[in-house]
């Protein structure tokens, strides 16, 4: 027998008890004529102590064993002597005197150690990622992964969901990043794409009948990675036929209370809020607002008109927007770091920051000469200023304004300790804009994806060709300022579908090449339907308040794309090449 217990099991019941423990060795202590070694496995360390007078074979090979050697040990189970019990651990009343080992194999020395904290670049503990994943933290982040999709499993399968698989090698589909294309050699020159979601397919399933479908499935998107995506990820799929938006959000309601209590053990309280798109975007600059916390956007673009500031004045004629915020007991800051939070906003292209300092009577600022002591006054009561704070203001296109005041408005919230790290704010944003213009294609886009509906009322904008005006039945789920889901009612109707694609510029011919099969099937009587995605690994990620999801996925890609343990994408044979019918332009 390989073990007949494991490592975090033996307590003080089992002493005299004869053993058999199997596992790694995480240390090894040379006390001259003792030798003490941990063992560990996924359960545990158990210390085993080699003691000549007891077994001098055993010590003698005791002496061969290094880190992470992978044994066998036989023994029996011991009170630890008085003094040297470790309460904080399941195993620490007791020891394995050692009988007999067996080393079951060797192991070169580790790049790093075995243990919870270690100082090592992200990159080495992907290259050995097996050896990252033997830590217990890593060990317990897969656990909370796997008893997450259990929970679910399990919950949807109650509430009447069957998991339906949809194909990997498919059609491109709508989600707007770029497609990972797999050649086909059978079909050469054509081109399979992996699935940026299982959008298409499970719209079918509705048609099909499935009417509760889920599926916890990996998706892949060539975009360019963050802290929170990655090419590869995993999503909770879900469609429901014959219900409206509140049916879905219901669903998923329930679904979160019930998983929090499972895997964080507490009691969230449902509904979630909901908060319109617009009100998102005025209040917080995000349409993932993080509401932990009380710093609030405010709209001084009517305050400030026929102010003397050339700036302000510009953008307020070409229809811009000035907003501003108050970044409480910022009054104090160095010119230095204002220089740094200019440069951060203009990274969210704000082309300045103008800011005023609030003291006990005054702004002060080396831009007040250009306004009136009534206009100052209204930054300050609008904003709700108080001394020692600093009001700072952007003035550009509405989508810049909110993009630089909203980052600065969340780093704010993390640079002064504004964010309660025990809170769990869900929050649902609901009316957001079917389309939004895309300025640098110059052409409307979807802002989630073609499939979604809108309000009924909101039909005759679309046949007017007034895109911006169109309300979507669509919906996101934020939890902590993290995007967490996000899903709509579709279209179920073959004509308006049609007349999307056409308002989204997508030529008939692109239409039926892309998207046939979809109006085919819509041919014979899709039912009303609609569904919601959530993104799993960023979800866990706030579970085990990690920074990355690259922390809670087994086998995550770089920044750059890359598997640094397999050294994949890498370059493939000519042969292989001439099979796919591929020729490569370069190298
Ligand atoms: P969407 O594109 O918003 O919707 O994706 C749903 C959720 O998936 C997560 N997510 C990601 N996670 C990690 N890395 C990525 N690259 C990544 N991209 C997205 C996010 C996001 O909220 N088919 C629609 C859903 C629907 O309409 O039902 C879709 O995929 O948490
Ligand atoms: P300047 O006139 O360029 O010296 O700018 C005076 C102040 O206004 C500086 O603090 C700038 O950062 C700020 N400023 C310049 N452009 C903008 C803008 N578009 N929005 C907000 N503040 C700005």
């Amino acid at each position: 027998m390989i073990r007949t217990h494991n490592c975090g099991e033996l307590t003080a019941k089992d002493i005299s008890r004869e053993v058999t423990l199997s596992g790694w060795v995480a240390s090894r202590r040379d006390h001259g004529e003792i030798i003490f070694m941990d063992l560990r496995d996924k359960h545990g360390i158990t210390q085993i102590v080699f003691d000549p007078a007891k077994n001098k074979d055993a010590h003698k090979a005791a002496h061969e064993l290094r880190s992470e050697y992978c044994v066998k040990i036989s023994g029996k189970v011991s009170p630890r002597p008085e003094g040297t019990v470790n309460p904080k651990v399941v195993t620490g009343e007791i020891e394995v005197d050692v009988t007999g080992i067996e080393v079951l194999s060797t192991s070169e020395t580790v790049p790093f150690e075995i243990k919870d904290d270690i100082e090592v670049t992200e990159e080495l503990r992907l290259k050995y990622r097996y050896l990252d994943l033997r830590r217990s933290t890593m060990q317990e982040k897969l656990k909370i992964k796997h008893k997450a999709y259990k929970f679910i499993t399990n919950f949807l399968d109650g509430e009447g969901f069957i998991s339906v698989e949809t194909p990997i090698l498919t059609k491109s589909t709508p989600e707007g990043a770029r497609d990972y294309l797999v050649p086909s050699r059978v079909q050469a020159g054509s081109f399979y794409a992996l699935p940026q979601s299982p959008q298409i397919f499970k719209q079918l399933l509705m048609v099909a009948g499935i009417e509760k479908y889920f599926q916890i499935v990996r998706c892949f998107r060539d975009e360019d990675l963050r802290a929170d995506r990655q090419p590869e990820f995993t999503q909770l799929d879900m469609e429901m036929s014959f219900v409206e938006q509140d049916d879905i959000l219901g669903v998923c309601e329930r679904l979160f209370k019930g998983l929090f209590s499972e895997i964080m053990g507490r009691d969230l309280d449902i509904p979630f809020p909901r908060m319109d798109y617009t009100e998102a975007m005025d209040r917080y600059g995000s349409d993932k607002p993080d509401t932990r916390f009380d710093v609030f956007l405010h709209d001084l673009t009517g305050d400030v008109e026929g102010c003397e500031f050339k700036v302000f004045q510009n953008v307020v004629s070409e229809g811009g927007k000035i907003m501003a915020l108050a970044a409480p007991g910022y009054g104090s800051i160095s010119r230095k770091e204002i220089d740094d939070l200019t440069s951060f906003v203009g990274e969210y292209g704000a082309k300045g920051l103008a800011y005023f300092k609030v003291e006990e009577d005054k702004l002060s600022s080396p831009i007040t000469k250009f306004f009136s002591p009534e206009v100052l006054d209204k930054f300050k009561e609008k904003t709700g200023a108080k001394t020692g704070d600093m009001i700072f203001m952007v003035a550009d296109t509405s989508e810049v304004v909110y993009d630089s005041l909203g980052a600065l408005r969340s780093k704010i919230g993390r640079e002064k300790g504004l964010i309660d790290n025990d809170r769990y704010d869900f929050l649902w944003i609901v009316n957001f804009p079917l389309f939004r213009f895309n300025k640098d294609e110059k052409k409307w886009v979807s802002e989630h994806h073609p499939f979604t509906s809108f309000r009924k009322e909101d039909m005759e904008y679309l046949d007017k060709g007034e895109l911006g005006k169109i309300t979507s039945l669509s919906y996101d789920l934020v939890l902590n300022g993290s995007e967490i889901g996000s899903g709509s009612i579709r279209i179920h109707d073959r004509v308006i579908q049609q007349k999307i694609f056409n308002a989204l510029g997508i030529s008939a011919e692109a239409c039926k090449q892309k998207f046939g099969f979809l109006l085919e099937a819509f041919q014979y009587g899709p039912p009303p339907h609609g569904g919601v995605a959530f993104g799993m690994d960023r979800l866990v990620t706030l579970f085990t308040k990690d920074a990355s999801i690259r922390e809670v996925i087994p086998f995550p890609k770089t920044q750059k794309g890359v598997c640094p343990l397999t050294g994949a994408p890498s370059a493939v044979g000519e042969t292989q090449l001439r099979e796919l019918g591929l020729k490569l332009r370069m190298g």
